[in-house]
């Protein structure tokens, strides 16, 4: 994963670089740094753990008009600060800042740098040491290690003599943005924001050389190539600034406003053509891939498009369908669903279908990711940008985005009157103390639920793990009893999710069983049950197709809350981060 920004104008850039890196923190966090020029010598400073810590370490007085920087998530060697980038070469005369993987950094170190003595144990290291063992000038020698080296690379490179940056890219995203004042580099649009309108984004295989006046593009010969700018969309960004303590509670708060964009973009202003309404129509079947909290909302796509639109569906995690022996089929439409859509498993199996000549939808929410230039249709999420790493706002609006289209497939305007009424009335609910202070006292969770509830309850989960770090599952409630109530004791908590009446009783036999054992009994439901539990939570009242995203709310935020009672920060969990460019 990593973050990259990197800058070159007529300022101070080092404290822009810093300030603007803090908005790639959800890339990584485990360590941060940067390379300056300072006369005519390359400068790093690196520090363990978050941004503020690099911050501390650099003071106010230092000053260098070129700056690379990097905030990290470890891959290669452990989160120290000899791992952290920027890494130099050991001549002194290159520093780097990479984000990806070289996968055959053994086998480079081995035939080309085995007199070389390397002091971390990064790929990113080997690296810069191959770009400083090539010939002739800066850019033809970075050209040439990256003609060598196998894997995925965003990078950012200083030269001792040159007042440049250079860039290249295979794989993990990097764009570059210029004004009147000078040239960044970073690994996403909103680094961009406030400072640049118009930026460029570097496709695979593509370097760039920035100076202060202008930016030179070429591609794997050397040859110079002309790119075209493309516009950054503020409005995609708008809702950044944070009125909560943690953006999680923001972003769960916003998606009350996220529902409502969503339907305003596919209905007023109708986002999807009807001619691509008619190319999806001609699918027989739907293949949803995705990871983490996507591969979720891909299940809740698979029942929607079942349900309303009668085709087969099925769901695949990315990095189990890439090396599953799939049946392809051309009358299927392969839909990937993806927040950053830079998850490289998820871009792995694009890439696969794509090779075999079958088509891809990709529902994603960050404009220009590498996912849609793989797509035959964009479905676009309307969450706005998502910072927590656990996926909260991004989850509803790809939920709520896939019913849309499975409302437009079936061409039902009752369907579409009701969502119209939803997003009218939906509010965020409150959790109250009793059920929160009832909920503090377990660490063994098991979320239960059946069908659509079964969705959420996985979801659920998740969210729980990830930010809690409480081990707990979600499991059909059918389920429960052909293993995992042998884990059931009176120090168990079972979150029972319920709002299809149509199986309230089998919901209420699985409570029954939980009960039987000594389990504690949180229901989760919009209407009451005839068996007896220890805490009920209400639900408002919605048609049952709308009630998983109102039933995900509730959960988001009771692992939100729990996990800022037990003092954990619940934007950056431990070993996480939110976009995973490796595989
Ligand atoms: C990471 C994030 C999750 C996310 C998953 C897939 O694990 O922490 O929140 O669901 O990646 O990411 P994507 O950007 O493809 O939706």
């Amino acid at each position: 994963m990593c973050g990259i920004c990197s800058a070159i104008g007529n300022f101070n850039e080092i404290f822009d670089v810093i300030e603007r890196l803090r908005k790639l923190e959800y890339r990584g966090y485990d360590s941060s740094g940067i390379a300056y020029k300072e006369n005519n010598n390359l400068e790093v400073v690196k520090s363990v753990g978050q941004i503020a810590n690099l911050e501390k370490r650099i003071g106010r007085n230092l000053s260098s008009q070129i700056v690379i920087g990097h905030t990290r998530w470890a891959t290669h060697g452990k989160v120290s600060e000899e791992n952290a980038h920027p890494h130099m070469s050991a001549n002194g005369e290159f520093a780097l800042v990479h984000n990806g993987i070289i996968e055959n950094y053994e086998d480079l170190k081995k035939i080309f740098l085995s007199d070389v003595c390397l002091n971390s144990q990064t790929d990113t290291e080997v690296f810069v040491n191959l770009i400083a063992r090539q010939k002739g000038p800066v850019i033809n020698k970075l050209i040439e290690a990256c003609n060598l080296v196998k894997g995925s690379f965003a990078v950012a490179m200083l030269e001792k003599n040159s007042n440049k940056i250079y860039l290249a890219k295979r794989k993990s995203p990097l764009m570059v943005a210029q004004n009147e004042n000078g040239c960044m580099a970073a690994s996403d649009l909103s680094v961009f924001v406030g400072k640049f309108e118009k930026c460029y984004i570097m496709e695979d295989d593509e370097f760039a050389v920035m100076s202060e006046k202008n930016i030179v593009f070429f591609d794997k010969s050397g040859k110079k190539i002309k790119k075209n700018a493309v516009l950054i969309n503020n409005f995609d960004f708008c809702d950044e600034n944070l009125n909560e303590e943690y953006f999680m509670l923001k972003e769960i708060k916003e998606q009350a406003i996220v529902l409502k964009r969503t339907y305003f973009k596919y209905f007023s202003e109708n986002t999807l053509s009807e001619a691509e309404i008619s190319k999806i129509k001609k699918y027989k079947s739907f293949h949803f891939i995705a990871c983490g909290t996507a591969y979720h909302s891909g299940l809740m796509g698979a029942r929607y498009i079942q349900q309303f639109c009668k085709k087969e569906c099925k769901v695949s995690i990315a990095s189990e369908f890439r090396y599953d022996n799939n049946v392809l089929n051309k009358n299927c439409l392969y839909v990937f669903v993806s927040q950053s859509g830079e998850t490289a498993d998820t871009i792995a199996c694009a890439n696969l279908i794509k090779e075999k000549g079958f088509d891809v939808m990709c529902v994603t929410n960050v404009p220009y990711c590498s996912l849609n230039k793989l797509a035959d249709i964009i479905l676009p999420t309307f969450a706005g940008r998502e910072v927590a790493v656990a996926s909260t706002k991004a989850y509803v609006a790809q939920v709520f985005t896939l019913l849309i289209l499975a409302i437009k497939l079936s061409k039902n305007l009752e369907l579409q009157e009701s969502l119209k009424k939803f997003v009218l009335s939906f509010d965020i609910l409150q959790l109250d103390d009793a059920l929160l202070k009832f909920l503090y006292q377990f660490n063994n969770i098991f979320y239960i639920g059946r069908e659509q509830d079964y969705v959420a309850s996985l979801e659920g989960a998740l969210k729980m793990k990830e930010i809690a770090y409480i081990n707990c599952i979600g499991l059909a409630g059918g389920e429960l009893k052909h293993g995992t109530l042998a884990l059931i004791d009176e120090n168990s908590l079972v979150i029972a999710i319920s709002t299809q009446k149509k199986l309230k009783e089998k919901m209420e036999s699985n409570i029954q069983e939980v009960k039987a054992r000594g389990g504690k009994i949180l229901l989760v439901s919009n209407f009451e049950h005839s068996v007896e539990v220890d805490h009920f939570l209400q639900l408002p009242e919605f048609e049952e197709f709308l009630m998983p995203i109102v039933s995900i709310t509730a959960l988001q935020l009771m692992a939100f809350h729990y996990a800022v009672e037990l003092g954990y920060n619940p934007d950056k969990p431990r070993n996480l981060a939110k976009s995973v460019t490796v595989e």
